[in-house]
């Protein structure tokens, strides 16, 4: 099963939204709290994908309100990509985790392609009504999932590339891949590893024009 069979025909974002609700699409939805959709407006020049809600967002039904998500927003307003003006999603909808020890504290654990390949029909239903500039992939499974499994961030973050990749058009739109923000968090060098994300964000900006 696949997240095909819960997208409605026609729908916009507002429709695609609430129908995600209820997704079966793997079996991803069971133990999170909620679907975690999107956020940010439908006429968007800049769609960020990110990989999944983490535990905040889960609780909470919004991508990107917990710590890697604060800093992604002040990364954005240092590149000059008001936050108002940039849609943020997700590779995949459910948060993914594991549960052990005392407290039960809940531990991301990064989706598989397989749940991957099952969300990616709200991924491309979205895209294909925000019809943005530039699409920004945070992190390899936003990256892989959108440029393919051989595609290595370290390698080839930064740059605008056609997408689809598989086009003959030079774009737009055009997809970059950065770092994920919660990269940074993990860094030995916080301060380096942000001015990289800042760096490859205000390519973005200047795709714009
Ligand atoms: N990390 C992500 O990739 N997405 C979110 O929404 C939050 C954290
Ligand atoms: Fe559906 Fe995606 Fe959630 Fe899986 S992760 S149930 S495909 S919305």
């Amino acid at each position: 099963m696949t997240a095909a069979d819960f997208v409605p025909a026609g729908a916009d974002l507002e429709g695609l939204r609430t129908a995600a609700r209820g997704c079966r699409g793997c079996e991803l939805w069971e133990p999170a709290t909620q679907t975690v959709f999107s956020a940010g407006p439908a006429d968007a020049t800049v769609v960020l994908v990110g990989e999944q809600p983490g535990d905040q967002e889960d609780r909470q039904g919004l991508p990107f309100v917990g710590p890697a998500g604060r800093l992604l927003v002040k990364a954005l307003d240092d590149a000059g990509l008001p936050r108002e003006t940039v849609y943020r999603t997700n590779a995949v909808k459910h948060f993914r985790f594991t549960q052990a020890g005392p407290g039960k504290r809940r531990i991301h654990q990064t989706p598989d392609r397989v749940h991957v390949e099952a969300c990616r029909p709200w991924l491309r239903a979205e895209l294909a009504l925000l019809e943005p500039v530039v699409i920004v992939a945070l992190g390899a499974t936003a990256a892989k999932g959108m440029l393919g499994a051989s595609f290595r961030v370290t390698r080839q973050r930064g740059q605008l590339l056609a997408f689809p990749p598989s086009t003959a058009t030079e774009g737009p739109p055009w997809i970059m891949a950065t770092i994920h923000p919660s990269a940074v968090l993990r860094s030995d060098d916080r301060d380096q590893a942000y001015a990289g994300l800042v760096a490859d964000l205000r390519v973005a900006a200047v795709a714009l024009g």
